[in-house]
C-alpha cells in the first residue's frame, strides 16, 4: 500500500450563516468538495432595500438544517464519516451567526466530533484553493466584498498582514448604494455592473479618492454624494445618462481598486493577486486586473464565480485545514461580529 493510501483522509461538514445566505457544503482532504448547497434570502430581504438582520436569522433557522440534509446526502456522506464540524463564527451580523454557530456546535456534540468557528474572511481568501490551479504563497489578497475591502499580504494559512482597507463603505456597498439611487433593486451592484457594461460613458466622472494619497488604504462613501449631484443635476434621468452614471461609478471603483492592488504588489515585491468576495465577479475589474498583473509578470487568482460570493465551501476549506492541525473550540457556541484577522493562529 502506498503512503498516501495509508494516509487518514478527513471529511468535514461547514455551514455558513454570517449575513444573507444559508449553506452547507462536505469537504474530504482526499476526494475534494463532494457537496454544496445553498439558500439565497435575496428576494427576502428585497422589497426593504437591505438585509434586515432579525429575518435573516429567522430564514437561516428555517433553511440550515435541510441544507445539511442535503449536502449529506449529495456527498453520499454519513454522520459517522465526519471528523469534524466548521462553521462560520464571524464577522457578520450576531444572530445569524448564532444560528449557525447553534446547529453546528448541537451536530458536532451529537455526532462526537470536534466544532470549529471559521473566520468569513479566512473563507473568502481560501476559496481559490478549491480550484485546479490553487494561488501559490505568498500572495497579496484584495478581498472585496458587500461588507470589507481590504488588501491583505498572505504568507500562508493563518499568516495575515493587513496591508490597507477601507475607512468607511466597502466596494460593495457602493456599487448597492449608487445603484440604489439610479433606482435598481437591491443588491444593485451586478445590475449596475452591466448596464455601466453597455455605455459608452464620458459624461460623468466622480472621484477617485485617495488614489493621489501614499498608502492602501480605500474611502468609497463620497461616491454616492456625487452620484446625487449628478443625479439631480440632470432634467430628466433617461436611461442613457442613467447607464452613464453607472459607467463613471464603475470607472471610479475599479481603477481605485486595480491601482492600490498594483501598489500593494509594489510594495510587497510580490507577483501574484488573489481576488475574491462578491465584488471580485465584476468582468471591467477582472479585465484591468489581468493586464496590469500580468504586465508585472504574475497572476490573477479567482475563486470559481459561485463561489466568489458567500457559500459553505470556502469555509469548509479554512476549517479542514485547521480541524486537521488538530484546532477545534471544544464545547463553546462562539460567534463574533467583529473579529481581526490577524488574531488567527498560524498553521
Ligand atoms: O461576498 P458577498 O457575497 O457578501 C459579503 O460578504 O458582503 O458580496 C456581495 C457584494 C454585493 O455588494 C454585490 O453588489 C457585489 O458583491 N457584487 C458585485 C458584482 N457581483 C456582486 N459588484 C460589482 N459587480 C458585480 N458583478
Ligand atoms: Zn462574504
Amino acid at each position: 500500500m502506498s503512503p498516501r493510501a495509508k494516509a487518514k483522509t478527513v471529511r468535514i461538514l461547514a455551514l455558513e450563516s454570517s449575513c444573507d445566505e444559508s449553506a452547507a457544503a462536505v469537504l474530504d482532504s482526499a476526494d475534494g468538495l463532494l457537496a454544496h448547497e445553498l439558500f439565497s434570502q435575496v428576494e427576502l430581504h428585497r422589497i426593504y432595500g437591505g438585509v434586515v438582520p432579525e429575518l435573516a436569522s429567522r430564514d437561516h433557522v428555517h433553511k440550515l438544517l435541510p441544507l445539511v440534509r442535503s449536502a449529506l446526502s449529495a456527498a453520499g456522506t454519513e454522520p459517522r464519516d465526519l471528523a469534524g464540524v466548521a462553521y462560520t463564527a464571524g464577522p457578520g451580523l450576531i444572530g445569524a451567526l448564532l444560528t449557525g454557530a447553534a446547529l453546528a456546535r448541537s451536530l458536532a456534540y451529537a455526532w462526537g466530533v470536534p466544532a470549529l468557528g471559521v473566520h468569513h474572511l479566512e473563507g473568502h481568501l481560501l476559496a481559490p484553493l478549491l480550484e485546479d490551479e490553487p494561488p501559490p504563497f505568498p500572495h497579496v489578497a484584495l478581498l472585496v466584498s458587500g461588507g470589507h475591502t481590504m488588501l491583505i499580504e498572505v504568507q500562508g494559512i493563518g499568516r495575515y498582514q493587513r496591508l490597507g482597507e477601507s475607512r468607511d463603505d466597502a466596494a460593495g456597498e457602493a456599487f448597492d448604494k449608487t445603484a440604489k439611487l439610479l433606482g435598481l433593486p437591491y443588491p444593485g451592484g451586478p445590475e449596475l455592473a452591466r448596464m455601466a457594461d453597455a455605455a459608452k460613458g464620458g459624461t460623468f466622472t466622480f472621484p477617485r479618492p485617495m488614489l493621489d494619497r501614499p498608502g492602501l488604504e480605500f474611502s468609497f462613501s463620497g461616491l454616492k454624494t456625487a452620484v446625487l449631484h449628478a443625479v439631480r443635476g440632470q432634467q430628466t434621468l433617461t436611461e442613457g445618462l442613467r447607464a452613464d452614471v453607472a459607467h463613471a461609478v464603475q470607472e471610479a471603483i475599479v481603477e481605485t481598486l486595480v491601482a492600490k492592488s498594483l501598489r500593494a504588489l509594489e510594495q510587497t515585491g510580490l507577483d501574484d493577486l488573489v481576488v475574491s468576495g462578491g465584488v471580485s465577479a465584476n468582468r471591467t475589474l477582472r479585465a484591468r486586473l489581468a493586464e496590469v498583473v500580468s504586465k508585472r509578470g504574475g497572476r490573477v487568482y479567482y475563486p470559481r464565480i459561485e463561489f466568489c460570493t458567500d457559500n459553505a465551501a470556502m469555509i469548509a476549506v479554512a476549517g479542514l485545514a485547521r480541524l486537521k492541525a488538530g484546532q477545534h473550540d471544544g464545547l463553546a457556541i462562539k460567534a463574533r461580529a467583529q473579529w481581526p484577522l490577524e488574531s488567527l493562529p498560524q498553521l
